[in-house]
Order: structure tokens, then sequence, then C-alpha cells
């Protein structure tokens, strides 16, 4: 199929490219958000950090040339005054310019605990896609097998943990206790742990951030070579953004409790027990997704305040146009006389 060119003097409309044209502006949303939750790191108010975050985020939101919908975010419309799932956030051109339709979902602050303890590994991050590009995932858990692009096809959900883990090893050409995998430190994945920990597999157990975890176990080089277990099923469709743009691979099935039952409906789910995918959780044709560090990680780290300026370490990826931004941007809004070091 040859090349399609646009005819001679038509400008592309705005919006036509949603990767293009939004991801610096979604870049500012995580930035923002990540500096006015890191100012609160340590304080030991995690709905309190979380709530900047949310408030920046969606102030930055509205700035935003687009008619932006919430699928995934701080809870129904009756539980969360902000960022609740079906509210719309944007803004319109002055001037009458179209501007794109965007499914957006957001954990303005993954790892509010991390945050209000000044641990490792809280980070603000959204992902955007075109409508329909995400998945409306209830507030359940789902379990989750998180792997690198070189264990595409190689592990399976309900495989013994010896299975995924004697593939994962040969896939990357060391032996099962050469292995990193990270998990949850929660009761209910003392089997888990305990089936990991007979494989001679190395665990780091985490206190919360499955999200920031799934990211690193898609990167190469992070000494991070799987996530599993059961966390959120909204960070998990989150992270199946990531894990596309990084050519990832990612397996997830949602933990219906019966008071999930009415959203699936209306969500039209009707296999409760379907193993997704990362295309199926984020299966939109563009997709961009956006995370800041608020405190030291794996990939980003945490803001650094110095007096007279802001620095921020953040990630920023598109899958049409498939890039992978790593972002440090120093923030001198506050002064004048504000020195850049590098
Ligand atoms: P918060 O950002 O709400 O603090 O949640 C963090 C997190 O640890 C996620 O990374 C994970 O998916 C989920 O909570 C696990 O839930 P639970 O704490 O109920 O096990």
């Amino acid at each position: 199929m040859g090349t399609q060119t646009r005819p001679e003097g038509k400008a592309r409309s705005f919006g036509e490219n949603i990767e293009s044209d939004l991801a610096s502006r979604f870049l500012r949303v995580v930035e923002v958000a990540a500096i006015e939750s890191a100012r609160t790191m340590g304080q030991g108010e995690r709905k309190l950090s979380d709530q900047v975050a949310t408030e920046a985020m969606r102030k930055t939101m509205d700035s935003i040339p687009m008619r932006g919908t919430i699928v995934i975010g701080e809870g129904e419309r009756d539980e969360a005054p902000m960022l609740y799932i079906g509210e719309k956030v944007g803004a319109e051109f002055p001037d009458g310019t179209e501007v794109p339709e965007v499914d957006i979902a957001v954990d303005p602050l993954e790892g509010t605990n991390l945050c209000a303890t000044g641990a490792p590994g809280a980070i603000t991050v959204l992902a955007a896609s075109e409508r329909g590009g995400l998945l409306n995932a209830p507030d359940c858990y789902m379990d989750k097998i998180v792997v690198g692009p070189s264990c595409k096809d190689a592990v399976y959900i309900d495989a013994p943990v010896s299975h995924n883990l004697k593939n994962i090893a040969r896939r990357l050409d060391r032996d099962v206790q050469d292995l990193v995998v990270i998990v949850l430190d929660r009761p209910r994945h003392e089997k888990l742990i305990g089936d990991i920990r007979a494989c001679g597999a190395r665990i780091r157990l985490i206190g919360d951030g499955d999200l920031s975890a799934g990211i690193a176990a898609a990167v190469i080089g992070t000494g991070v070579h799987a996530v599993m277990g059961s966390g959120g099923a909204p960070e998990g469709v989150i992270t199946a953004a990531a894990v596309r743009c990084l050519n990832g691979y990612m397996l997830g099935r949602l933990v219906v409790k019966p008071e999930h039952e009415e959203r699936l409906e209306r969500m039209g789910i009707k296999d409760k027990n379907r193993i997704y995918e990362a295309e199926d959780l984020a299966p939109g044709k563009q997709m961009i997704f956006a995370a800041t560090g608020v405190t030291d990680g794996a990939l980003m780290k945490g803001v650094r305040f110095f007096g007279e300026g802001t620095r921020t370490s953040s990630v920023i990826m598109t899958l049409r146009t498939g890039k992978v931004r790593f972002v440090e941007s120093i923030h001198l809004e506050k002064s004048p006389d504000v020195k850049v070091r590098f």
C-alpha cells in the first residue's frame, strides 16, 4: 500500500494525531501532580498526598485542548469529588478549532502510603487513548503477570509458578535462581511467595505500587524480571498501556466479587474469568502513557526541590509513534535567578 499524502496546502487538524498533539501536555499533568504530592512526602498523611496530586492533575488537565473523559479515576461519582469515573475534563479552543475526544485513566498518586512514609516507588501516572481505547475496569483486584519483551507467550496465568519461572529463565538465558520477581507483600500472596521461594528465584516484596513494578519488569536492565500476584484492576489497565508501549507482555484476570457484578454488566463484560492480554486491557490504536517519580524508583528519581527550582524525572511513551522518552525537567518558574545544574 502506498504512503498516503495530504492534499497540498491542507494543514493537519489539531488532535488528528492525539499522541503528537497531547503527549507533552500530559507530561506536564503528571509533573505538576508529582511536585504537589512530593511536598507532602513523609508527612504520614496519605489522603492529603493523594488529594493534592488529584487537584493538581485535574486543574492542569483542564488547560488541555481536548474533550476528555475519565474512564479510570478516583472512584465513582458519588465517592470522589474530582477525577471520578465519567467526569469530563479539558478545554475548548476559543476559535472553535476541533479538539480530540480522549479517554483517560488516571492514578494521581500510585503508592499513597509510599509517599506518606517517604518510601521508594511512588509515582503520578496516567494513560490516554482515543475513545474506547482503555478498558473501564471495576475497582476490584486483578491477578497479574507482567514480563518483558523476551518473555512474550512464555507465561500463563493458571500455570504452576515453577513452569512460568522456568520459561522466563530460559527466555532470559539464565537460571531460575538469577530471576527477581516483584510481589506485593500481602497475606493473600502467602502461597505465591512460598512457591517462588521453593523454585529458588529471588523475590522483592513491595509494600505498594505494582504499577511501577510492572513498568520496571517490561524494561530490560532494571533488575526486575517479573511481577506476579493480585493488585488493583484499575492499576492493571494503566500498566497495560505502558506494557504495550514497551512491547512487554502482560496477562490479567479480574477477581470479581458479588458487589462488582453490576458494573461488569454495565460494561458488557460477560466472561468474568476472561484472561486479558495488554492489548485487551488497553486496546487503543493511539496511546499515551505518562508518569513522574514522586519518590525515588527503579526508572525515575523522585522530585527534588532546590530552593529556587524543582527537578522532576518522568517517562512519556507513545504507542503509534513508537517513542519512549525519559524526561528530566527543571522547573524554573519560581525565580528568575535560578541556577541550572547538569
Ligand atoms: P494506592 O495508590 O491507592 O495507595 O494503592 C497502591 C497499591 O499498592 C497498588 O499498587 C496495588 O495495585 C494496590 O494498591 C493493591 O491493593 P491492596 O493494598 O488492597 O492490596
